[in-house]
């Protein structure tokens, strides 16, 4: 299987992303090349240190490596808080970690967000590189360098933006993705259609099954897709003065129904109902056709993805949700609102009744 090659070009702080099946097993030696660290700390969950963990730390050994397991922690967001980080930092520096070694992140949008904060805090800062091991991490948080943990206050309240040195994506992990957060990342792929990309739209249109089947060419197309179009975003806006909020498409009302759900809701679903709820917005405010509404709504549901607010979510709580998000500046709720299929425009100039409306029908 050919290997594709994305480049995110931040000056010197550029890095490759690989993208391949039986990526896992080349890791080692290129890391080994590329003399990222003297020393290696891998990072993962319970979860994919029991499916990952011993190939992948063999195959550092194989290729010459000094590399260790750091002790892991739970699946799931309930691990993405600051013990986390101040329990792996003490066992780093137990381990005698110093600025010459280097923190790998094998897992999940939670561990690669962990690893990188940890990465950017560890003795003011030492290189991490990520091997995202979900779909939605491989397409969308191990790409773009932001990191960060929860707070009770709310989710990814506290972090920094920190580039990673490369990012390794082997599709074949795919496999072993419980099909429920297949479809959450997928909502993901199908937001960069929307934001810029109609012919990828159309593409994933197409291939559906092949999607699912999990066929490795256009899997591997399809993460390469997403990750040009978010190295594009990052490498113009890398800490999200303008541009990058193009990537938050789904996201505004999407993360506002998440936590009124009490985060029941996979990320995902919650971004695909978002995504729905924006296209009504921009139906409503006259800047997109319903008949392109109609389908993206359409795709959307093919991926076996919720189209509509749950009936039972309180619609207040979403308003108020709304309101305090992190991206909203100074009481303004900024929204992402498809112009046609494969173009956004970002305001703040969306009337209060016009998404009291979207809350009540979408
Ligand atoms: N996940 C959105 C971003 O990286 O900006």
């Amino acid at each position: 299987m050919t290997e594709t090659l994305v480049t995110v070009g931040l000056g010197e702080r550029s890095y490759p992303i690989r993208i391949s099946s039986g990526l896992l097993d080349k890791i080692g030696p290129d890391l080994h090349e590329r003399k990222i660290g003297s020393k290696y700390g891998v990072i993962s969950d319970d979860r994919v240190a029991a499916l990952y963990g011993g190939r992948f730390m063999q195959s550092l050994a194989a290729a010459g490596l000094q590399a260790e397991l750091i002790t892991t922690f739970p699946a799931g967001e309930a691990s993405k808080h600051l013990q986390t980080i101040a329990a792996l930092s003490s066992e780093l520096a137990q381990r005698g970690f110093d600025r010459k070694t280097a923190l790998i992140a094998l897992g999940g949008g939670v561990t690669g967000d962990i690893t990188g904060f940890l990465a950017s805090i560890y003795l003011r800062g030492i290189p991490f590189v990520q091997v995202p091991t979900t779909l939605l991490s491989q397409v969308d948080s191990s790409v773009g360098g932001k990191t960060g943990v929860d707070i009770p206050e709310g989710k990814n309240l506290v972090g920094t933006f920190y580039q990673p040195k490369a990012v390794y994506i082997d599709t074949d992990v795919l496999n072993t993705l419980p099909v429920a957060e297949l479809r959450g990342g997928l909502a993901e792929v199908i937001k960069y259609g929307v934001i810029n990309d109609a012919d990828f739209f159309a593409f994933l249109e197409q291939e559906r099954e092949a999607v699912f089947a999990l066929q490795q060419d256009v899997l591997t197309k399809l993460i390469a897709r997403c990750c040009e179009i978010k190295a594009w975003v990052v490498e113009q806006d890398e800490r999200e003065g303008g541009l990058r909020r193009i990537l938050n498409f789904g996201h505004t009302i999407g993360h506002a129904v998440e936590a009124a759900s009490g985060f029941r809701l996979i990320h995902g679903y919650a971004v695909a109902i978002g995504m729905c709820a924006a296209a009504d917005l921009a139906v409503r405010t006259g800047c997109l056709a319903a008949e392109e509404a109609e389908r993206i709504r359409r795709l959307i549901a093919a991926y076996g993805l919720p189209t509509t607010i749950p009936a039972d979510l309180d619609r207040e709580a979403i308003k108020r949700y709304l309101l305090t998000d992190k991206k909203t500046v100074g009481g303004r709720v900024f929204y992402v609102l498809p112009e046609r299929v494969g173009a956004v425009k970002i305001t703040d100039r969306v009337r209060e009744e016009d998404v009291e409306a979207v809350l009540q029908t979408s």
